[in-house]
This record gives structure tokens, C-alpha cells and sequence, in this order.
């Protein structure tokens, strides 16, 4: 008789439950047969990447046959470059998931802690406790990191710390001044993970840049991404920004392919096209303050967010969620991350905010759709 195959998996993976992304567009029409669907669940740029980034992912799509640049040297040097870091201090990933892996898997042991917020990004866990390391999950403060109580679960034990700014589902964020006062509370020994994967959208004052911290923290490492503003989560490209020598570490143990031909050309085309960024970046901000208002209207809640989508509360998510689907629209529902009560959706295009907007007044308010 065969064996019970939870058995053959090492003992972190035993216990893992599966990251659930956002529904496909044709997953949705293969399933309940609605035509026409807009995904508004996996904060993606709504408008694709630049022009330019296409029409270099298209040229290079003609030496495929080669292997890419394991060391992706033009790619560095444009990254480095734009953010005035050394080309040493970059660790590439198959997206920034890849990173967060690479990053627990070199730094943390089997058996060693680390902490993230109770609502934090899912890889977060996952990542940690696939390998058979612990994930304390440190309670939020209305739904934002509460990097005081942070602190103060600091111990010699833990050794990795994940802070997302913004946090993805939730939408917050954390100053410059908390961030200082928290990476001034963690010992040297502990790796502080600053994840910025929607740093771009970020326009307030106080919105920290993690890598000007780098010089004065060595054990801090910040990962950002081209899946967000740059629009190319398709192709799989985000990166680390550390000290050299966490990079090194880092670099010992990545794959030497993990970031194909396409997505490295594509992206020095992307860096290269900051004009097609601020517009974004415009766009994403007056689409989502008008979304807001309109769910204003319509007495929806919204976390305050300054990223790329919103983070709403309403009474039955799954049913909220499901009822949309048969819509055509595919939103997040949070029941996996603990919050029953809440959906996340993308600030996407006006006509596709616009259909939102509709089904989601015409469900809450079923005498209204008559
Ligand atoms: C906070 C945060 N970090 C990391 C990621 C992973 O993005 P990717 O692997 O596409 O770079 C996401 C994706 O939604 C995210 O929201």
C-alpha cells in the first residue's frame, strides 16, 4: 500500500496551505462561462508595461535559443544607475516572490523565527515555514503594522523580520521617522526584509525610501519589483537592494537563470522609460481617489491605501466575491489572510472602476438593480 505522501514532504511544506492568486480571466470563463471579465485582483498596472519595454521584450524574443545573462550585467548596471546603488548590491529574482524565497532560504534555518505582521503579504509565511523555520505573526494595529509591538517581539531568537510598506492586502504604510526608530530597535544579527513592492505609486512626504537606510543597517534588505508601475508581472522580474555582502550570500544560492532573456531586455527598456512611470503613477492616483469617493457614495469603506488598490469592507466577502464572479469581475476576497469581512480590489482602468462600481451597487443594494 502507498504510503501517506504527506510523509515524503519535508516537515515545513507538511503544513503549508497553498498561496491562492487572484482568479485568471479565462479560469473565470472556463468555469461559470462569463465572457468579457476584467480581473481587478492581483495589482497589476492596468495599462501594461511602456511601449518601449514591449517592443524590447519582442526583439529579444529573437535569440530565445541562448541562455540569458545569468549575471544580467547590462540589467544591473541600469538598475543601478537609476537607484544610485553599486551593482553589487543587487540580487535578481524570477519576481520578487522568487527574492523572498531566496532570502529566507539563505538566511533562516530550520527551526529559527522570524516575524511578520498578522495581515502581511501570504509569501511571507510561506517562505519561512517551507522550510521548516517559525513564522510569528505579530498582532496589527488597525490594520497596519504595528512596528512598536514589532519591537518588542524582537528577542535574540528571531532572526528575520518581514515589513511590507505598503502592506499588501491592506494597503497601509509607515513613516520614515517609525521605520528609523524600528531598525534602530533590531539587532544587527536580525535581516530586516523591507518588501516595496509598490514603492513607485507612493507620493506622501513621510513614504520612507528603504534604500537610503542601506548604508547605515547592513542586516536591512529591500525588494521591489517590475510586477506593479512597470506592468510586467507577466515576465517575472524583482530584485533585492543589500549590502554586498548579503547580495553575495544571496547569489551563492540563486539559480544561475532565474531571470529570463525577455524580462531583463524588457526591463532595462522599462527603467529607461520614466515618462510612462509618472504617467502611471498619475493615473493610478486620480483613479483611485475617484473610486474612492464613488465608494464613498455608496458607504463602502476603504482602508486608507497609497498604492494600487484598495482594501474595502464589506459584510460577506466570499458571497460579495462569488455574487461579482458571476459578474464578470474578479476581485480578492480576504478569507485567507483572516479578514472575512474584506475584499482587496485593483484601482484599474476608468471603464473597468466604472463596472465595478456598478455590480458592486447593484449587490449591495439588490432593490436598486430592479
Ligand atoms: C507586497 C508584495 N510583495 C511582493 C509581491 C510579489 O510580486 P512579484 O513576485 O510579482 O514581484 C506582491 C505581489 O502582489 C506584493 O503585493
Amino acid at each position: 500500500m502507498m504510503c501517506d505522501p504527506l510523509i515524503l514532504a519535508v516537515p515545513g511544506v507538511r503544513g503549508l496551505v497553498p498561496y491562492e492568486p487572484g482568479k485568471p480571466i479565462e479560469e473565470l470563463e472556463r468555469e461559470l462561462g462569463v465572457k468579457d471579465a476584467i480581473k481587478l485582483a492581483s495589482n497589476e498596472n492596468p495599462y501594461g508595461p511602456s511601449p518601449r519595454a514591449q517592443a524590447a521584450a519582442v526583439a529579444a524574443l529573437g535569440h530565445v535559443s541562448r541562455y540569458p545573462d545569468g549575471g544580467a550585467f547590462a540589467l544591473k548596471r541600469a538598475l543601478a544607475g537609476r537607484l544610485h546603488v553599486g551593482e553589487r548590491q543587487i540580487t535578481l529574482g524570477n519576481g520578487s516572490n522568487d527574492v523572498l524565497e531566496l532570502i529566507a532560504r539563505t538566511f533562516l534555518s530550520p527551526g529559527e523565527v522570524a516575524i511578520c505582521d498578522q495581515f502581511a503579504f501570504a509569501a511571507y509565511p510561506i517562505s519561512v515555514r517551507g522550510i521548516g523555520a517559525e513564522m510569528i505573526m505579530v498582532p496589527s494595529r488597525d490594520y497596519a503594522h504595528d512596528l512598536e509591538a514589532m519591537a518588542n517581539a524582537l528577542s535574540p531568537a528571531v532572526r528575520m523580520v518581514f515589513l511590507a510598506n505598503p502592506n499588501n492586502p491592506t494597503g497601509t504604510w509607515f513613516s520614515r521617522d517609525d521605520l528609523e526608530r524600528f531598525l534602530a530597535a533590531c539587532p544587527k544579527s536580525t535581516i530586516v526584509v523591507l518588501d516595496e513592492a509598490y514603492f513607485e505609486y507612493v507620493a506622501d512626504a513621510a513614504y520612507p525610501d528603504g534604500r537610503t537606510f542601506l548604508d547605515r543597517y547592513p542586516n536591512l534588505i529591500v525588494v521591489r519589483t517590475f510586477s506593479k508601475v512597470y506592468g510586467l508581472a507577466g515576465l517575472r522580474l524583482g530584485f533585492a537592494l543589500s549590502s554586498p555582502a548579503l547580495a553575495d550570500l544571496m547569489n551563492r544560492l540563486r539559480q544561475p537563470f532565474n531571470v529570463n532573456a525577455v524580462a531583463q531586455a524588457a526591463a532595462i527598456a522599462a527603467l529607461d522609460d520614466q515618462a510612462y512611470v509618472a504617467e502611471m503613477v498619475a493615473v493610478n492616483a486620480e483613479q483611485r481617489k475617484a473610486l474612492c469617493a464613488s465608494l464613498g457614495t455608496l458607504r463602502v469603506t476603504a482602508l486608507p491605501s497609497v498604492g494600487n488598490f484598495l482594501c474595502l469592507k464589506v459584510d460577506d466577502a466570499p458571497r460579495l466575491y462569488q455574487a461579482l464572479l458571476r459578474k464578470g469581475v474578479i476581485v480578492r476576497p480576504l478569507g485567507p489572510y483572516g479578514m472575512p469581512h474584506h475584499v482587496r480590489v485593483t484601482v484599474g482602468r476608468p471603464e473597468e472602476n466604472a463596472r465595478f462600481l456598478r455590480e458592486l451597487s447593484a449587490l449591495l443594494d439588490p432593490v436598486r438593480e430592479t
